[in-house]
């Protein structure tokens, strides 16, 4: 199985929306189904005009899901910081392609000289919990109920990882 990474672009927003739409995938993300497809592009624009780094995660030249390191702008007290989000097509869940985009958009991140990452998963995520864990995110505090999914509030769970 390969794993390569490639920006997204406008050809790949169609895919990234159907991934997010499967109920499996979208239960632990903030974002609430059915998710459309010009939000989907609002977002693209707005990581573009941010410079976020976005990439498609392709498993044997398919794209599989996608991986966003979200900067701060230069110039502020926090800019050393920067957030990572993830989500990957459930038929390659559990075979390492997520540990894969991690180690990927942490070498990314190194490179755009950021010092500190950050990444949250919401309560349950054991899957995340645990792939977060073993790539060296460090458990930090616990956002009570941060996230509301349908008429229940969840707890989001903080990690960081310090860059040298
Ligand atoms: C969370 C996610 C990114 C993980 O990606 P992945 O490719 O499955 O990750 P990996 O295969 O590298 O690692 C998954 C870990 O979960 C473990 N796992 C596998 N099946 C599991 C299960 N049923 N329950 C709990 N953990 C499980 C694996 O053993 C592995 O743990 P390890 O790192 O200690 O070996 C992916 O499942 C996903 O996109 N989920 C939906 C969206 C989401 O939750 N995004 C993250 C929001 S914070």
């Amino acid at each position: 199985m390969s794993v390569t990474f490639r920006r997204v672009s406008e050809k790949d927003l169609k895919k990234l929306n159907e991934i997010v739409n499967d109920s499996e995938v979208c239960r632990y993300l903030s974002l609430i189904p059915p998710v459309s497809m010009s939000s989907t592009k609002k977002a693209f624009e707005r990581f573009r005009k941010a410079g976020d780094l976005w990439y498609c995660i392709m498993v044997d030249g398919a794209v599989a899901g996608a991986v966003l390191l979200k900067t701060t702008p230069k110039g502020l007290k926090n800019s050393h910081v920067a957030s990572v989000g993830i989500d990957i097509d459930k038929p390659y869940w559990g075979k390492g392609v997520g540990g894969q985009a991690l180690e990927f958009i942490i070498k990314k991140a190194g490179e755009k000289g950021v010092k500190r990452l950050e990444i949250e998963y919401m309560e349950g995520n054991t899957r995340a919990e645990k792939l977060y864990t073993r790539i060296g995110f460090i458990h930090e505090g616990r956002r009570k109920k941060a996230i509301k999914a349908g008429s229940k509030y969840y707890d989001s769970i903080t990690m960081y990882m310090w860059l040298r």
